[in-house]
């Protein structure tokens, strides 16, 4: 329209055309980006890069793009149900209507993986942004060299992408290793029993030409971190996502700021050693 200047908060109008119920409270949606101008905007994302999914009358919220970006024209989020948003999401079908904005944030290119051997560490829904990533690389397999692959849940019907874990499982030099907490196991389970960061330290992963991706709740990371620097890697050399509570996601509004650092616009990934080094950091 001329003259009226677009406002960087409307979302694109998508359509939801896809579902799967992951586990009893994940749920993984694909939507369509139904005009040009969504489709364009997401032709250059990048593993790692979030969206804002809104539903009319109950707001929006960020999540991690969870599909490749060779899959054009519609892009998948999972959603864990925790509050108003994410159950309104869950109540959505197969032809409903979804706002998206996106995408945004920065991606886990920021540090090569062509070339390297790649161990991807995940416990919980932090599995989602790995999980394009994953995809995004096992396209191109011959660019990579070994894979390993840790994911853990609380218990076995937690596990969310079973499928996929398995297909990957079945591909040449990629290791899944999956786990559950204590208590979590079925009897016909066949995985590892144990919390993430102690079935990582049960691995035995060379730092050398290697890069960790790292994602899950603050715990997994720090502890997971403390691992692999025990190991040898570098703190430059693992790769995390954080995920503070954000409002605009564009770095206006300062809700997700750590000192000058906008997590919606820096990140959301960073290298360990930005992690620790931000201020009051926990990690
Ligand atoms: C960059 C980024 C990527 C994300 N990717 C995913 C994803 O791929 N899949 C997914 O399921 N979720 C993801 N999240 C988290 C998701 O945005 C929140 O679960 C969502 O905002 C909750 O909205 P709600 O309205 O349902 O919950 P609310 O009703 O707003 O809150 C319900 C409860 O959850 C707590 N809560 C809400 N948001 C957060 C948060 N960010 N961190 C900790 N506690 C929170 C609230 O304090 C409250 O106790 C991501 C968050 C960020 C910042
Ligand atoms: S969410 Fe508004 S500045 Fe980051």
């Amino acid at each position: 329209m001329d003259g009226v200047e677009e406002s960087v908060y409307r979302p694109y109008n998508c359509r939801v055309i896809w579902m799967r119920e992951e586990t009893p409270d994940i749920t993984t949606f694909r939507v369509a980006l139904d005009d040009h101008e969504a489709v364009d905007a997401f032709t250059s994302f990048k593993p790692g890069n979030f969206v804002l999914a809104s539903v009319i009358g109950y707001g929006e919220a960020p999540f991690a793009i969870s599909s490749p970006p060779s899959q054009i024209g519609s892009i998948e989020i999972s959603v864990r149900r925790l509050g108003v948003l994410t159950q309104a999401l869950h109540e959505l079908g197969v032809g409903d209507r979804v706002g998206v904005r996106g995408p945004y944030g920065n991606d886990f290119l920021l540090r090569e993986p062509r070339g390297k051997n790649l161990l991807f560490v995940a416990g919980g829904i932090g599995m989602a942004p790995i999980r394009s990533l994953v995809q995004h690389v096992l396209e191109d397999r011959k660019s990579y060299g070994e894979i390993t692959i840790l994911y853990g849940a609380r218990t076995v019907e937690d596990i969310p992408y079973k499928e996929e874990f398995k297909k990957w499982d079945r591909m040449d030099y990629v290791d899944i290793v999956l786990t559950v907490d204590p208590g979590g196991e079925t009897p016909n389970w066949d995985g590892r029993i144990g919390y993430v960061p102690n079935t990582l330290s049960e691995l035995s992963t060379s730092p050398t030409n290697c890069l960790a991706f790292v994602c899950g709740p603050q715990i997994v990371i720090k502890l997971s971190a403390e691992i692999l620097s025990n190991w040898g890697f570098e703190d430059s050399d693992i790769v995390s996502t954080l995920e503070n509570r954000m409002k605009c996601g564009i770095g206006k509004c300062g809700r997700c700021n750590i000192g000058h650092i906008y997590v919606c616009k820096h990140g959301p990934v960073f290298t360990y050693e930005e992690i620790r080094r931000m201020p009051d950091s926990d990690y």
